[in-house]
């Protein structure tokens, strides 16, 4: 039979819409709007697409949005002093500055300054502890997202499930890895070095294939029934005269597709969840830094 093809597009307008709904009874009711600030350094094409599609978004669920662009030779104290002052703004609830960072600042010294409770993207080291023993925090957004899509798909009780994460990275391997472990689920985290990965895949429940190796994931490294959840986000290299590089996953999403009982698409899937959570995020903090109720 063939997978049931997991919408994440419209998944993720519905979150927004449910944000955006928050927001507007949190502004009407206590006179309270939720703001983000985004910082983005420098002109990378890519995070300036993502830095854009964030702004458009916060601003059509109602939030207060800032955008502070920095140009590529900002000094690492200036960008310091920024993240300082935006943790003393009052109408901010949220800070994300934009990865990557020019080669010139350390990033981990950025993260370190940024407010845990601002801290929407997950990544404080607070934020990365409180989430390793279970304690409630800012969880980052593209694993919280994942989450979602899973529990959509199985429900929320995912008790016993044998789930496989593949990717170890501090942005989403780990964190998943955290999340399906709060979720009850028996989890393995692999990564490069991990032997006989088709063997191992093959025994799982749950798959999230988060390594940027595209259409690495095939049909027969797949229990029948898996829910396949693919952050794969890969260019391949363009035909000539037919298109610019197709867009593709970590998954065979095409071959898979047979085989899974559920699997995300590449574009659709999991990376409109990214912003959607970003802005749940956000409104959480918001609500936590003016001890607001939901
Ligand atoms: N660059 C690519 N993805 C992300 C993300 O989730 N957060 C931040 N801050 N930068 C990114």
């Amino acid at each position: 039979m063939a997978a049931r093809i997991i919408d994440g597009k419209a998944f993720a307008a519905g979150l927004r819409t449910r944000v955006g709904d928050r927001v507007a009874a949190l502004k009407g009711e206590r006179d309270v709007t939720p703001g983000l600030a985004v910082i983005l350094v420098g002109a990378d094409p890519a995070s300036q697409v993502y830095v854009g599609s964030k702004e458009k978004m916060a601003v059509a669920a109602g939030l207060h949005s800032v955008v502070h662009r920095m140009d590529a030779e900002t000094t690492e104290a200036a960008l310091l002093a920024k993240v300082t002052e935006l943790n003393a703004d009052p109408a901010i609830h949220g800070i994300l500055v934009q990865l990557p960072l020019p080669r010139h600042i350390d990033e981990g010294k950025v993260i370190l300054a940024i407010d845990p409770a601002k801290d929407v993207d997950g990544f404080h080291p607070i934020n990365v502890g409180r989430l390793s023993i279970g304690q409630s925090g800012m969880v980052p957004c593209t694993p919280k997202g994942c989450m979602m899509l899973i529990r959509d798909v199985l429900g929320a009780d995912l008790s016993g499930k044998d789930a496989l994460v593949i990717g170890r990275s501090n942005i989403v391997g780990k964190p998943m890895g955290h999340l399906l472990l709060a979720g009850n689920c028996t989890v393995t985290l692999a990564h490069s070095r991990t032997r006989d990965l088709p063997a191992l895949c093959r025994r799982m429940d749950i798959v999230v294939a988060a390594v940027g190796r595209p259409e690495m994931v095939k049909a027969d490294w797949l229990k029948p029934g898996a829910v396949v959840i693919d952050v794969g986000m890969n260019r391949l290299p363009p035909t000539p005269g037919k298109d610019k590089g197709k867009l593709v996953g970590d998954v065979d999403y095409a071959g898979c597709l047979d085989v899974a009982g559920a699997i995300t698409p590449v574009p659709g899937g999991v990376g409109p969840m990214t912003i959607a959570c970003l802005l749940d995020n956000t409104l959480e903090a918001c609500l936590a830094l003016t001890g607001t109720e939901a």
